[in-house]
């Protein structure tokens, strides 16, 4: 029985091939495994552009000319710093829960700063789009240095986006190899389709609530362990593995429970992901320098997977090796996820305010498989 009709209507459970709303911002290609943005592929954006330009590009549908660029950059850098009392709200939630959940809360907590939060306008929701962009890796940073019992670091005017995001994190000013990996990570996550978070923004803002709730919508929903959560859980399983000679004998222990492995499978790419592509090479270089052995088990994991998998679509996703360049960077595990976050703010906000445009009220039906009824009602007293 559908909602509102007897029809019969075809169930497409997880809204699985369901095309719900028209898009010029990204595309995934999955059966070749190729992602764009705006139409550039994004290894020429990671080879050639910034986290700045690629944000700007996803937002106004252009690579911004020097100007744009520059006022970009500068309104970037003056929204960065983050108000006293939201300082005071990180340090309050400290350690007390994980830092996705802290930083839901703090995205929220910024529209009670906001006298303008309610009005729906197009212009008033970019404005908060932008300052929110501009200030994730000033939370994300803060929430990391907490979290980690350490003093939290101000944004260093002198240091582009991704750089501050490292330097406000860490505590120390990248490499130029480490400031481009950075800028990489956040390139590749910045958007992907209609992804779950993505959607959920688009179901909060198509209600004509304000920004903050459609990112605080899209936060909650990215914390799962089968969408952006599962970076955490990779590096994880594979430290468990241990050692590359483990490899085979966990993975077959996993497999035959029918266990999920993390940072394998898509719902989109059948084929290797390009973005795992990008972030390989990257785990290939510091496992080189810094000589440790998770590499070499990670790729042990990833030939026995494809092996057992690849025949049915299932292949390396962006989670798999995110988190061992994260580490070796010298993030806490705990904090992946707001660093996947971090990057795709930038897709959130183009796609809540592209949607926004043309907006139509998301609201799809459930068939329902309950008691027909009308069922009597028992009043407590006569109820066995
Ligand atoms: N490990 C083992 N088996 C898997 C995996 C995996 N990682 N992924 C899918 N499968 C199997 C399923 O068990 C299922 O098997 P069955 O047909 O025998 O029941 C089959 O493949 C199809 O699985 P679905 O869940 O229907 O496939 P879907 O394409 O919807 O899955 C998903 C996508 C949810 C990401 C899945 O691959 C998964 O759970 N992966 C692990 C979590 C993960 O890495 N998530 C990050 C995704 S990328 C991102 O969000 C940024």
């Amino acid at each position: 029985m559908n909602e509102g009709s007897e029809a019969k209507e075809e169930l497409r459970r997880g809204l699985e091939g369901v095309l719900a709303a028209e898009t010029r911002i990204g595309y995934v290609n999955g059966s070749d495994g190729k992602l764009f943005y705006r139409g550039y592929e994004i290894n020429s954006l990671v080879e050639q552009s910034n986290y700045e330009e690629v944000s700007y590009l996803l937002l106004y549908g252009h690579l911004p000319k020097r100007g744009e660029y520059e006022e970009y950059v500068k309104r970037l850098r003056e929204e960065m710093p983050l108000p006293d009392e939201v300082l005071s709200l990180i340090k309050n939630i400290g350690g007390r829960t994980h830092p996705m959940s802290a930083l839901r809360t703090v995205i929220s907590y910024l529209s009670v700063l906001d006298s303008m939060e309610s009005d729906s306008s197009t212009k008033n929701q970019e404005r908060i789009g932008i300052s929110l962009i501009a200030r994730m890796p000033s939370i994300v940073g803060a929430i990391h240095r907490v979290y980690s019992g350490k003093e939290i670091i101000k944004p260093d005017p002198e240091l582009g986006y991704a750089s501050n995001f490292f330097y406000m994190s860490t505590g120390a000013r990248p490499d130029p190899v480490e400031s481009k990996i950075m800028d990489t990570a956040l390139i590749i996550h910045a958007d992907h389709g209609m992804n779950a978070s993505t959607f959920s923004a688009l179901v909060t803002i198509s209600t004509m609530a304000d920004m903050y709730s459609a990112i605080t919508s899209a936060i909650g929903t990215l914390k799962g362990p089968l969408h952006g959560g599962a970076n955490e859980r990779a590096l994880k399983m594979i430290q468990s593995v241990g050692r590359p000679e483990n490899a085979e004998k966990v993975l077959k222990v996993m497999t035959d429970k029918g266990e999920r492995v993390m940072g394998f499978g898509h719902r989109v790419y059948k084929v290797y992901d390009p973005r795992a592509k990008i972030l390989k090479r990257y785990a290939e270089y510091f496992a080189e320098r810094k000589g440790n052995e998770t590499f070499k088990t990670a790729q042990i994991i990833e030939e026995l997977m494809i092996n057992k998998y690849g025949e049915r679509g299932i292949f390396p996703n962006v989670d798999f090796y995110s988190g061992m360049i994260y580490d070796a960077m010298g993030f806490r595990t705990e904090i992946f996820t707001p660093i996947f976050a971090t990057g795709r703010i930038s897709g959130w906000v183009a796609r809540a305010l592209e949607y926004s445009t043309e907006n139509r009220l998301f609201r799809p039906k459930a068939l329902y498989v309950g008691e027909k009824g009308p069922r009597k009602y028992i009043p407590i007293q006569d109820r066995d």
